[in-house]
Parts: C-alpha cells; sequence; structure tokens
C-alpha cells in the first residue's frame, strides 16, 4: 500500500485555508493509502510561540485532526516530537543541504521579514526537518496547500542527491500531493495574499472554532468589489477577491468553481455573501462543536497520540539505522 505522510503547525489557530488546502483530504486519503499525519510540535519553535500556547495548540490539532475525521484507527496520528528521529534525521540532512538550496525558500524570506540577522537558524534550517518527516517513512505522497509545493521539491531534491552520493536506494521520492480546487485560499482582507494563521489580522481568516457571529461578521466584512458576478469564471482573473469567495464556496460545496459561477451569475455580493456565509456555517459548527468535545478530555487525546507515535517510531527506525550506516556511523 502506498503511504502518505503530511503535517501541520500548532503554532496558532487553524484556519479554513489549512481544512480545504490539506486536512480535508487527509481524511479521504485515510481510506486507500497507509496514512500518517504529524503534529509538527519542532517546527512550531522555529517562530517565537509561548510554551503554555505551544501545549494548547497540540491539544487542539490532535483534536481537529479527529474532528475533521481522521480516524486513528485508520490513520497514524502522532507528535513530531515524541519520535526522535526526525531529529536525528534532520541534522544529519541539515548537513548534506548546500546554503544555496535553502537560500532560495520562500516561506523563510516571508518569516524572516526585514531583519534576517535575527531569523533562528532553526527557521533557516527548517525545510531540512521537513524533509526528514517525509523521508524516515519511504513516502509516496505528500498531500498539502500550494505554499508548500517548493518544500517537497527540495526534498526530493535532497532524497536524490544523497541516493546519489552514497549510491544507494535510502530515501524514496515523494510526490506532492496538490489539489485542484482550494490549494491557495487567500486572505478575506487581500486577495492576493493566503489565508494565513499568523497574519495579524483576525479578520482576514476564518479559523476552524469561530463562533457563527464571527463568521457572519467576518464574511460581511471580506473585501470585494461592486461587480456582478460574471457566468464564467476565467473572467474572474483580475478580481482575486471575488475569485477567492467563488473558490471558497466550490471548495465547501464540492462544486467547480465555473459550477458556482453559472449559479450566481449576474448576482451581486449582497446575494452571494449570505449564501456563502450559510454554508460556511454548515460545514464549519459541526466540527467546533466535535473540537470542543475532543478537547474535554486530553487524555484520550494522549492515549491516541502515543499509540501513533509507537508505530510512527517503529516505521522509522529501519530508515533512520540504514541512513546512519552508510552514513559511517558506528552501531551502538
Ligand atoms: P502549515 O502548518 O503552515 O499548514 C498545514 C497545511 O495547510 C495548508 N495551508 C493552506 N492550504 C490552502 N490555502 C491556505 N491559505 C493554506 N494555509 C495553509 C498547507 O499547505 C499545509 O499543507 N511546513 C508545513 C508543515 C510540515 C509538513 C511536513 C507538511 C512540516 N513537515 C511534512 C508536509 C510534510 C507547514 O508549515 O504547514
Amino acid at each position: 500500500m502506498k503511504r502518505i505522510f503530511s503535517g501541520l503547525q500548532p503554532s496558532g489557530v487553524l484556519t479554513l485555508g489549512n481544512y480545504l488546502g490539506a486536512l480535508r483530504r487527509w481524511v479521504e486519503l485515510q481510506e486507500s493509502y497507509d496514512c500518517l499525519y504529524c503534529i509538527v510540535d519542532m517546527h512550531a519553535i522555529t517562530m517565537p510561540l509561548e510554551p503554555t500556547a505551544l501545549r494548547e495548540n497540540i491539544y487542539e490539532v490532535a483534536a481537529t485532526y479527529m474532528a475533521c475525521g481522521l480516524d486513528p484507527s485508520k490513520s497514524t496520528l502522532f507528535i513530531q516530537s515524541h519520535v526522535a528521529a526526525h531529529a536525528e534525521l534532520g541534522w544529519m540532512l541539515g548537513c548534506k543541504t548546500p546554503m544555496g538550496w535553502l537560500n532560495r525558500m520562500t516561506q523563510f524570506k516571508d518569516k524572516a521579514g526585514k531583519d534576517k540577522e535575527k531569523a533562528s537558524l532553526g527557521l533557516y534550517g527548517y525545510p531540512c526537518l521537513q524533509a526528514a518527516d517525509i523521508l524516515l517513512y519511504q513516502t509516496h505522497l505528500v498531500p498539502v496547500g500550494e505554499d508548500q509545493k517548493q518544500h517537497i521539491e527540495l526534498t526530493r531534491d535532497i532524497a536524490q542527491s544523497v541516493n546519489s552520493a552514497y549510491n544507494a536506494s535510502l530515501f524514496t521520492l515523494p510526490e506532492p500531493l496538490i489539489s485542484e480546487i482550494g490549494a491557495r485560499i487567500m486572505s478575506l482582507r487581500d486577495g492576493n495574499k493566503k489565508m494565513s494563521k499568523s497574519d495579524p489580522s483576525d479578520f482576514s481568516r476564518i479559523n476552524l472554532r469561530d463562533d457563527t457571529d464571527l463568521i457572519v461578521q467576518k464574511i460581511k466584512k471580506a473585501r470585494t468589489d461592486a461587480e456582478p458576478l460574471p457566468d464564467n469564471f476565467d473572467q474572474l482573473a483580475d478580481r482575486p477577491e471575488a475569485r477567492n469567495l467563488i473558490t471558497i464556496y466550490a471548495s465547501l460545496q464540492g462544486q467547480t468553481p465555473q459550477k458556482v459561477c453559472e449559479t450566481f451569475s449576474g448576482q451581486l455580493f449582497s446575494i452571494f455573501k449570505p449564501a456563502l456565509t450559510e454554508l460556511v456555517i454548515e460545514k464549519l459548527e459541526p466540527i467546533s462543536h466535535r473540537i470542543n468535545e475532543l478537547l474535554s478530555d486530553k487524555g484520550e487525546l494522549a492515549r491516541h497520540l502515543k499509540k501513533g507515535a509507537e508505530r510512527a517510531e517503529e516505521l522509522a527506525s529501519p530508515t533512520l539505522r540504514n541512513a546512519q550506516n552508510i552514513f559511517g556511523f558506528v552501531a551502538r
């Protein structure tokens, strides 16, 4: 059975972008693949984050995974720091990755901002740890949103260069799996910017745990234009905010954006926005309700994560040992 690996950072609230770009797809995939879904806490400390907030976020991500439909009896759900092999292989791959490759990573440029001297070594080396996450499990497919494509391509480059440097087939080359619709959900305030949990404005995103009133307000205030909707999605090429709202609707409803345009053709946003609001609430309310239920028993969540880590460790161990051997380390 082909193997899938993906992960999400417990660095803040989870957004509709995380759901449509990643989580929702993960749930479908668990029916036909051997799936590992990780809570990447070691990635989350590459940016400033209070320890108490991190701990809460980890449980919240675990609860969200399950509330969205990930089933611990079908998928391996675990916390990255529970499997030490991630850090160990991450270091080894960092020693084999030229700085020139890391300098091209746009996520580092975005997150480091203007003052790169202040960014941590961890933030810079982040893609090597991500490569280790994926390569440890001989992963075939990595379901992610569009923004992670560059990291998966780098992972392939690292795998290929290590395999050929040691003339060994140590790592499987993974492929990114990116949905056609919903792979890049944009900010509600700026249709050219990604919807992100790290955006300072809460009104730029819909969070999976937003209550009904807040969702109503956020969609009401979402930036749009005064034009009616066209009957052809291609005509929205230079209307990024309108394009984004149509994409969100399509993605939640399981329709093509073209079909949504046909349904709302000629209508103004005063008609479309309430329909979108209703759909978002219909889809998110049960999830946020279930998250709250699951969070009321953290012991149960911890038990699932422990079992997940045990399986992940078993799967990761042969690849780590093999890499250590090939690199020339001496076995204990
Ligand atoms: P993270 O935590 O930023 O996001 C988790 C997943 O959500 C997707 N996503 C989006 N998709 C569509 N529209 C958006 N606005 C949007 N925002 C986020 C992301 O593409 C991602 O799939 N580096 C990764 C975490 C990671 C990882 C891994 C992923 C660590 N190791 C190994 C895959 C495999 C990250 O920061 O994702």
